[in-house]
């Protein structure tokens, strides 16, 4: 099996599923709430495992019952969560979700533990072939990630997502970096042309490569041979959209891992995406 590491965010989801979202000043109530697993790293491992790569997660857990809920939650996908440290006295990561009947979804997220990560890879880990980094973690544990994966001869992956000043190094050696739409315009200044919005973020990054996620529209690629489009894939059914483009970035890790270009890479993501905005919550139900 093809080994990915990758660094990122392990939250306790709190899911709340409302008609609308409360205004300022308003309370809305529920009876559909749960507690899930999440984290937009933790999120990509899994996608990432269940696609057939072995992974291992570097992050970090509070010394809680949430912490000891996300790490049996990762092992259960055969993830390898000895890079995991635990953070004592603080809480683990928690997102509090409210996901409308479209299956749009908002999230504020507690960085608890995930704001403690100590940047750099405990020795030990085999060698990647694919370091996947996403940014929740902060800048310098990216920066740390892509500084390992250099050493170590692997491909970088970055998700700038929340976009984050990453140092040029960095950026310079993202192959892809992986953006959504909007993160796109916030790394632009404006809304693009998805026509031009994947060659525009790599021109702007210097980035080997760019993907922009466009939700139901699909993905738009741009490598040294140009800008490509791949169409979206119609969902049976919208439930949830969270986790959505976690998918995206754990299945794009996977497939490039074991070898597959770009195209067929983003292909294979697309479709994965497209199936997970069917069940509730950012992780299937357990397979
Ligand atoms: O992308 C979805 C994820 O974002 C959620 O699982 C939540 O934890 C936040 O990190």
């Amino acid at each position: 099996m093809t080994r990915i590491v990758v660094v990122g965010a392990i939250n306790e989801d709190w899911v709340a599923s409302v008609r609308h979202r409360p205004g300022p000043g308003q309370t809305v109530v529920t009876d559909r709430f749960s507690l899930s697993p999440g984290g937009k790293g933790a999120n990509q491992a899994v996608a990432a495992a269940r696609a057939g790569a072995s992974v291992a997660m570097i992050g970090a857990v509070g010394d809680d019952d949430s912490g000891r809920r996300q790490l049996q939650a990762l092992s259960a996908y055969g993830v390898d969560v000895r890079g995991v440290q635990k953070i004592i006295g603080v809480t683990t990561g928690t997102a509090f979700i409210t996901v409308t009947g479209d299956g749009e979804n908002s999230i504020v997220v507690g960085l608890g533990a995930n704001g403690f990560l100590a940047p750099g890879v405990p020795s030990g880990l085999p060698d990647p072939a694919v370091v996947l980094a996403q940014t929740e973690v902060g800048p310098d544990v990216v920066n740390a990630a892509a500084t390992y994966a250099a050493e170590v001869g692997a491909r970088l992956v970055v998700n700038n997502g929340p976009v984050v000043p990453l140092s040029p190094a960095t950026l310079r050696s993202a192959d892809p970096i992986v953006v959504n739409a909007h993160e796109a315009a916030d790394i632009l200044g404006s809304p693009a042309d998805p026509a031009e919005i994947a060659a525009r973020i790599r021109k702007h990054t210097s980035a080997r490569s760019a993907v922009v996620t466009l939700g139901a529209d699909g993905a738009v690629f741009s490598d040294a041979s140009g800008e490509t489009a791949v169409a979206g894939v119609q969902a049976s059914q919208v439930v949830d959209t969270t986790g959505a483009g976690d998918t995206f970035v754990g299945v794009l890790g996977a497939r490039l891992a074991a070898g597959d270009g770009v195209r067929v890479a983003v292909r294979a993501a697309v479709a994965a995406a497209a199936e997970s905005v069917s069940w509730r919550g950012a992780r299937p139900p357990r397979d």
